[in-house]
This record gives structure tokens, sequence and C-alpha cells, in this order.
């Protein structure tokens, strides 16, 4: 990953960058044991440009099969900073993302606008924290999806982890939401993955299968274990009727302007311009 993201314009230093910028992280709108910041892009196949939108409220209902204390809730997360927005690892992880999902076909959403040909990414940074009074819980949800038409998860760093924590597993359709991930049915279960390594990365068709984790455990409870990732939603942009409709500018940043390039094709090697 770290070869095709240099290929894609990422620098060495801004890997550094990335395996520590999970340090600013401060708080989470609804979950004690996490930290988080979102930043909102948008990937304009039209104009083959990746550009960062105005910050928006973030919402999931459980009409998206995630099914949590906080669904349908309207939650306002701190905005990433200029480190991570405009660091050329994250660009390249745009870029990749684009260049893996743009014009593959996925199971169609209700009320996402499949004609557009721009895609709405809302990129969170999280760490979970288990410590020795809370467990770090990855998806307290259970099993669930995240409302949108591709997820990609990247790790960034833990520590203190034992080897069974944050394991994803991957679930048919048919499994029942909200279900712990030792309460699954083994006929529904199609893959088991785990990050491990400095940009391991996942990404599933977020309407084809359901996916659950394990929590996070400290191998030295006396010491907290934390868990850095950046995750990549990606999704049509809503329609009127859709819960995120309100919530869903395509409007530039308006401090934060800079762009990078997408690649017309594949074989194209872009380079990634911040400015
Ligand atoms: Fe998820």
């Amino acid at each position: 990953m770290a070869q095709i993201l240099l290929s894609l314009g990422a620098s060495e230093e801004d890997f550094t960058v990335l395996r520590k910028v999970s340090e600013n992280l401060e708080s989470d709108p609804t979950l004690p044991f996490r930290k988080s910041r979102n930043g909102r892009f948008c990937l304009d196949a039209e104009n083959h440009r990746v550009y960062r939108t105005e910050h928006q409220p973030f919402v999931l209902s459980s009409d998206e099969d995630f099914v949590r204390h906080d669904s349908a809730q309207r939650r306002t997360f701190d905005e990433l900073g200029e480190e991570l927005a405009d660091n050329t690892a994250l660009r390249a992880l745009l870029v990749f993302k684009y260049l893996v999902i743009n014009d593959v076909s996925t199971a169609p959403r209700p009320d996402l606008d499949y004609d557009c040909s721009r895609w709405v990414c809302t990129v969170f940074n999280l760490r979970t924290v288990t410590n020795s009074e809370l467990i770090g819980e990855p998806a307290l949800e259970g099993v669930h999806c995240d409302g949108v038409d591709h997820t990609m998860t990247t790790f960034l760093g833990g520590e203190n982890m034992t080897a069974d924590s944050a394991i994803t597993f991957i679930h048919d359709m048919r499994e029942t939401n909200a279900r712990r991930w030792h309460e699954t049915d083994p006929g529904y279960l199609l893959d088991r993955r785990q990050h491990r390594d400095f940009l391991d990365t996942l990404l599933l068709v977020d309407h084809e299968r359901k996916h659950s984790l394990t929590p996070v455990r400290a191998v030295n409870p006396a010491e907290p274990a934390t868990r850095d990732m950046l995750i990549f939603f990606t999704r049509k942009p809503a329609l009127d009727g859709h819960i995120s409709h309100p919530y869903d500018s395509l409007a530039a940043h308006r401090t934060q302007t800079a762009s990078t390039a997408l690649p017309l094709e594949i074989t194209e090697p872009p380079r990634v311009v911040v400015g």
C-alpha cells in the first residue's frame, strides 16, 4: 500500500505525519471510548479533482442498517486539521479509492443520486481507547452497514493491543443488524480480516456486505490500549428525502481550498498537487 500511495504522490514525510496525527484527536460527540475528527471531500469525476467541502453535521440511521443508541442523531465532529486534510498520503488514499470504485456498479441504495458523477467522501480519523474503566469498541453497533456505497478503512497504528483485538468480520446481508460479532450466524460469515500494519487497508461494498468487529483489549491492563484508523465513507450525493440530504453540501470549504488532481485513467500516473 505504501508503494501504491508513493506512486500516487504521497511523500515519506507525510507518512510520518500520518502515524502520529491521531495524537491531535480530542473528543467524540457520542462515544466515551473514542476520539474523532472528520472532514468531507468531493471526488469530482467530471472535473477530475478532489476538493474539500464545507464542514457539515453527520447522521446515520437504522434505515441504512446502522442500529445504535445514536442512530438518526445529528452528530457534529471536530474538523480534520490541515496536517491531515492536506497530507499527501491522505490525498493519495482518496485518489486510490477513486481509482478502485469509480465506474464500478454496486447494489444501489435508496435516495442516492446515481446519475451524478460526483462522490461524497467523509473521512474520519478515529482513535479507539481501552482503559481500566472502558472497553473500546470499534463497532459498538455490532453487525451493521455504514450507509454508503463503499467503506474503506486504513490502519495508522495501535498500542498495547492484544492479537485478537479489532478483527473485522464480513457478513452476508441476511445477517441480523446489531448482533455482536460472537452472536452471528456462521452460515452468514463470509470472511474475517485484521489490520495489523501501518496502511493496511480494507475496502467493502457497503450495500452488499455487512460488518462487525471485536473490541480493543489491552495486553497490559494497567496501560491504555489504542487503535488509530482512517475511515473513508463514499457514496453518491443524497437526494431529497434521504436523512443526510440537509447535510450534503458539495460547496468548497471556505478556508481549506487545496485540491488534488484525479487521474483520467488508472494507467496515468497522477501527481498530487496541493494548491
Ligand atoms: Fe462500519
